[in-house]
């Protein structure tokens, strides 16, 4: 192993921009499963994984001025720290080397890597650089570094072979195994992509992968072995070879990362597809806002007449409605990648049935296809009783979903612990029905539509048992052109939508309500944007934050009706659900002006009704206040962050407004709990108490808990502790600066103050021991598994 020592770096007075952290855990005597790579991006930093063990950094900085990096690599305690320079148009890169590989035979070890960025400071000096200090102040060039083993290998002698195997291909996410061999010379960069249909471009695969990642690439053999999904077309696999020289500088990932160029055919698998390629798939259940009523949605690769069969038992399947069919075309779609043949694939036919008649509280099973097409396998579900007082809801956002392969975007690899844990509660509750909330950003498909089959595969297990809602987030809609940008929202809304402007979100679901917004274009309308159903003893909300909601829009006018006219005997609880935060923390600043809006027009409306609980996305963080109005602890909502399901692109807090350059980010007073970690939450009602608990991946665990009663009081919701960093200050992201009320009860009740600040402290020690988060730092934890 590498040794990597050095003594900590000289740091003075900085302006801290972002940093970033990350926890690798190495199982004995294996290397790192990938590091991953580093992009530094407007002023933030960016992590994704590669396919390689280096670990690579990609540093741009800022036209006006100089930017600095400070990196430190903690390896089994040893740490490393570098500096490095970053001026315009600059591009530096290191590795930490390919093979460093954990020597112990039965214990793990784990690597910390810590990077801040800064501008505007002093050069920091590392006083005693190691080797890979050295090679990141040495400014090697990008190529050298990352394809310096082509220089080794330059040649091809005799022809390489390649070879699939695999049982049936009967369903989605049955394995391939592909197998090459005679590859001479084999280089870092020999590849494997692979296309469906099989006559796509050569430049246009749906993923990749670099032979390097099989422990045996050296040998010019190897395999992978993989699971597909049924993209209802042929696949083809090929395995390539190309240079650094033959980079196409505008043919880059998501991450700025080179694209693999398919400049020289090694060798090509023949064409093969799954057995029913165009049997039922993607089984996902929705409420439709009616009692009695279960809708099921599918895709097929045909559009001919398909069923839902259903009924109180796997034999007892007797009762049969038909289901409408629809598709959307290339057309339809309106910008690049989505509508250019990169991102664009054939979605299919979607298949729409409602099962009727449901008695509540019963396990119905049900299968969808038809006689001449075949039918999937059997499902079940229990239907909703909003008799049963009792609710049960998992809810998160941002989630997205996880490849076996590279592609042209970051995928989100924590999905998978995501629907893992939440899979394991949805088994623990037996015959209770539930209920899953995913509140924007969904698939992340961004314009490359085969991350939609991807999405809805790795969900239809839990899908298919419990109804699954969404919202719209900005990654299913966000387009230049879209109908509505006002001005003071000029740079909220941008092209985060890859150019699907809500049509497969749209044709995807069919969430209760009718509410639609034009498109301007040919594209239909965008639907599912904002509705209400009960379940259970809780009244949910699902709001656009993508579309109009300022006083006198549609979806204004729908919220005030809707909130106002709720049964609160039905339902004692009021839960809204939107993508963009009302509040938040983090420095999210492209967001401030629409976050300004949803506080002036939406928060009264809120805090007026009563509503209990207000979840939103779109950070990649848990955070929880206290009940709050208007910035002031007490009352109103209790304000949750749940974007936390799977996006590992994580933004940091916003620093103290009266210390702009202290590099520690400190918990206003009205965040009671912020977490770094991937997870989701659970939602648990009855008549008199609702219980929203936050688990964390890497355990499963609780890891924040409110409960909140059917009057209002709020446990655990703080409301009259009042954290007293920097004169009692809060922090309002509206720039403003408001004086916490802790200050009238310093003035007018000191004993009081004293007994209850004792208990903030021993309340904050308690919280922060529970987060195992010191010195008020996030520490993401990625699962090893995923
Ligand atoms: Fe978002």
């Amino acid at each position: 192993m590498r040794e990597v020592v050095s003594s900590p770096p000289v740091v003075r007075s900085q302006r801290v921009e972002s940093q970033w952290q990350q926890t690798v855990i190495v199982r004995a005597g294996r290397s790192p499963p990938d590091l991953g790579s580093l992009k530094l991006y407007r002023r933030l930093l960016h992590y994704t994984h590669q396919p390689t063990q280096h670990l690579l950094t990609n540093l741009y900085g800022s036209s006006t001025r100089t930017n600095r990096l400070c990196i430190s690599i903690n390896l089994a305690n040893r740490i490393s720290t570098s500096v490095e320079n970053t001026t315009e148009q600059q591009t530096k890169k290191f590795s930490i080397g390919p093979n460093i590989t954990n020597p112990f035979p039965f214990a793990s070890i784990v690597i910390k890597i810590n990077v801040i960025y800064s501008s505007s400071s002093p050069i920091i000096q590392s006083p005693n650089p190691n080797p890979i200090t050295q090679i990141m102040n040495s400014r090697i060039p990008l190529s050298f570094v990352f394809f310096f083993t082509l220089l080794i290998h330059p040649s091809i002698s005799k022809s390489p072979s390649l070879s699939l195997s695999s049982n049936p291909l009967t369903k989605s996410n049955n394995t391939v195994t592909i197998k090459w061999s005679g590859v001479d010379s084999p280089s870092q960069l020999d590849w494997l992509g692979i296309y469906t249909p099989p006559n796509s471009s050569l430049h246009h695969y749906i993923g990749y992968l670099y032979l390097n990642t099989s422990s045996t690439w050296e040998s010019g053999s190897g395999s992978f072995t993989i699971p597909l999904i049924n993209l209802r077309s042929k696949y083809k696999i090929r395995i390539f070879r190309w240079t650094d020289s033959e980079i196409v500088p505008n043919r880059r990932d998501h991450d700025n990362n080179p694209l693999p160029q398919p400049n020289h055919l090694l060798a090509e698998t023949e064409e093969f597809q799954f057995e029913k390629v165009h049997a039922p798939d993607q089984i996902h259940l929705a409420l439709t806002g009616e009692e009695g009523e279960m809708r099921v949605m599918f895709v097929s690769g045909h559009g001919k007449e398909s069923v839902v069969r259903y009924g109180l038992g796997p034999g007892r399947m007797d009762q049969v409605v038909k289901t409408l069919v629809g598709r959307y075309e290339r057309e339809d779609m309106c910008d690049s990648p989505a509508n250019h043949s990169v991102g664009w694939r054939d979605p299919g036919f979607i298949h729409d049935g409602v099962m009727i008649n449901l008695q509540p509280g019963r396990r119905y099973f049900y299968k969808v296809g038809s006689d001449s097409e075949g039918f999937s396998k059997t499902f079940s579900f229990v239907s909703p009783n909003n008799n049963s007082g009792e609710t049960i809801a998992f809810l998160y956002g941002d989630m997205g979903t996880a490849t076996p392969y590279n592609t042209y975007v970051r995928t989100q690899d924590e999905s998978i612990s995501t629907m893992k844990w939440i899979a394991r509660d949805i088994e623990a509750l037996g015959d209770k029905p539930a209920l899953i909330s995913h509140i924007g950003d969904i698939s992340y498909a961004r314009g490359y539509s085969w991350l939609w089959d991807h999405f809805f595969n790795q969900i239809e297990p839990l899908a298919s048992q419990v109804p699954y809602h969404v919202c719209i987030g900005n990654h299913e809609y966000d387009w230049p052109m879209q109908p509505w940008k006002p001005d003071w929202a000029m740079y909220v809304y941008a092209r985060d939508g890859g150019g699907e402007c809500g049509i497969p979100y749209s044709y995807k679901f069919n969430m209760p309500g009718n509410s639609s917004e034009s498109t301007g274009t040919r594209a239909p309308a965008t639907r599912n944007l904002y509705y209400s159903f009960n379940f259970g003893v809780v009244h949910f909300v699902y709001l656009s934050t993508e579309t109009n909601f300022l006083k006198g829009s549609k979806q204004y006018e729908f919220l005030k009706k809707d909130l106002e006219s709720v049964d609160r005997v039905k339902t004692p609880f009021v839960v809204v659900q939107g993508h963009r935060p009302m509040y938040t923390t983090s420095n999210e600043v492209r967001d401030r002006p629409i976050l300004e809006k949803m506080l002036e027009h939406l928060e009264p409306l809120l805090v007026n009704n009563k509503v209990n609980l207000a979840l939103w996305g779109h950070v990649h963080r848990y955070e929880r206040f206290c009940p709050i109005n208007n910035f002031t602890c007490g009352s109103g909502p209790v304000h949750v962050v749940i974007g936390m399901a799977g996006q590992d692109w994580q933004p940091i807090w916003e620093p103290r407004p009266n210390h702009l350059y202290d590099p520690i980010f400190p918990q206003p007073a009205h965040s009671l709990y912020r977490g770094g970690e991937f997870g989701y939450t659970k939602l648990i009602a009855n008549k008199e108490r609702l219980t929203f608990t936050y688990i964390g991946n890497h355990d499963g665990e609780a890891h924040d808990v409110v409960e909140i009663l059917a009057s209002g009081e709020v446990i655990n919701g703080e409301s009259t502790k009042i954290v007293p960093n920097e004169g009692m200050q809060i922090a309002d992201p509206r720039g403003k600066v408001g004086k916490a009320s802790v200050l009238w009860y310093v003035q007018g009740g000191g004993v009081l103050l004293f007994c209850l600040l004792i208990g903030y402290f021993l309340g904050l020690m308690s919280r922060k021991k529970k987060e195992g988060v010191p010195n008020k730092e996030w520490t993401p934890v990625k699962t090893e598994e995923a």
